[in-house]
């Protein structure tokens, strides 16, 4: 994997009485955008968390900069900005009041230029600055709180859920926002998810994880077309002779024939978009429909957890 690491888990196992919410936990993050993926309860928030030294582990290392979480939790939020899944703001304040009292909390020195500067940054609209926080919009929240996991110019930025709350209009809004902010500040991010193919075109490091444990880490080339196979639905006339011809193929992982359809698992799709019109004339046949059924994250989950 290439890869600038910037932070690491090694069998990190954090429990809470009875309940194992990670075990022996390992992941990489890395310079860029990470995308922290898995189903709820997976386990990302309580990983989150732990980064910033709010609970310590039982047993393994965390390490952000090569500091380590727990001991070193101070140097380490003077380094990072955090925006947690549940947002807690004084609503009596303005946004712009809220952004100055977190500012003097976290010990950040930006002058009042620097907080409008930040809350332009993160496109909320310049006419809420003054108004109460109690009025916004789930989207204005989410900005106004992307804004102060920006205070004091960190160099990794988390953000647990961003999108959970937004509709799709403004999810995108968000994920565009942050590959700006990582293209033009060089500020690297790790995102929770629980959907994966939001995450798809922002992030240059997945990881997945569930019940705790690391699946597979990566970029998205290593978690799809490597190893995992795309399915296809084929409708063709007849259908017997294609079967035939296309189980010979290297790009076919398995096939089989339901409701007088093709159901195909694709090794390599660009190839078999190649042979299957060869071998259809090849079988004087027919083709009536090519539907592609999308690789999800279940699908992965499902090929990650079978390879473990
Ligand atoms: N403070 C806590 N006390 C007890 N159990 C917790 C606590 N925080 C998390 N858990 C449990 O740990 C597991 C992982 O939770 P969490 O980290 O919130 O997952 P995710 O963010 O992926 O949904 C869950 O089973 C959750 O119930
Ligand atoms: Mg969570």
């Amino acid at each position: 994997m290439s890869c600038k690491v910037i932070g690491e888990f090694k069998s990190v196992t954090k429990r809470f009485g009875a309940t194992v919410a990670l075990d022996g936990l390992n992941l990489k993050i890395c310079h860029g955008i990470n995308g922290l993926v898995g189903p709820n309860g997976a386990g990302k928030t309580t990983a989150i968390r732990l980064c910033f030294g709010l609970i310590k582990p039982n047993a393994g290392s965390a390490k952000l900069f090569g500091l380590d979480c727990w001991r070193d939790s101070y140097t380490i939020r003077s380094r990072a900005g955090v925006l947690y899944e549940k947002l807690a703001f004084y609503d009596n304040l303005s946004g712009l009041e809220q952004l100055k009292l977190m500012a003097k909390l976290k010990g950040a020195s930006n002058p009042l230029v620097e907080l409008k500067e930040l809350l332009r940054l993160v496109e909320l609209d310049e006419a809420a600055y003054d108004r109460r926080i109690r009025g916004y919009s789930a989207g204005m929240r989410q900005r106004l709180g992307l804004a102060q996991a920006l205070l004091g110019n960190p160099e990794l930025v988390f953000l647990d859920e961003p999108t959970s709350n937004l509709d799709p209009l403004n999810r995108a809004k968000i994920l565009e926002l942050i590959t700006i902010l990582n293209k033009e500040k060089g500020i690297s991010f790790l995102i929770s998810s629980h959907i994966l193919p939001e995450l798809e075109r922002v992030c240059n490091n997945f990881i997945l994880m569930d019940k705790g444990k690391l699946l597979r880490q990566g970029a998205i080339g290593q978690m799809f077309d490597k190893d995992s196979t795309t399915k296809f639905i084929v409708k063709v006339h007849p259908v017997k002779p294609v079967a035939t011809l296309l189980k010979n193929e290297v790009c076919i992982e398995n096939l089989s024939i339901v409701d007088d359809c093709l159901h195909v698992s694709v090794r390599n799709v660009g190839l078999f978009k190649q042979r299957l019109p060869l071998l259809i004339s090849q079988a004087n046949a027919s083709l009536d429909e090519v539907k592609m059924v999308e690789s999800d994250l279940e699908a992965v989950f499902k090929l990650a957890v079978k390879e473990a």
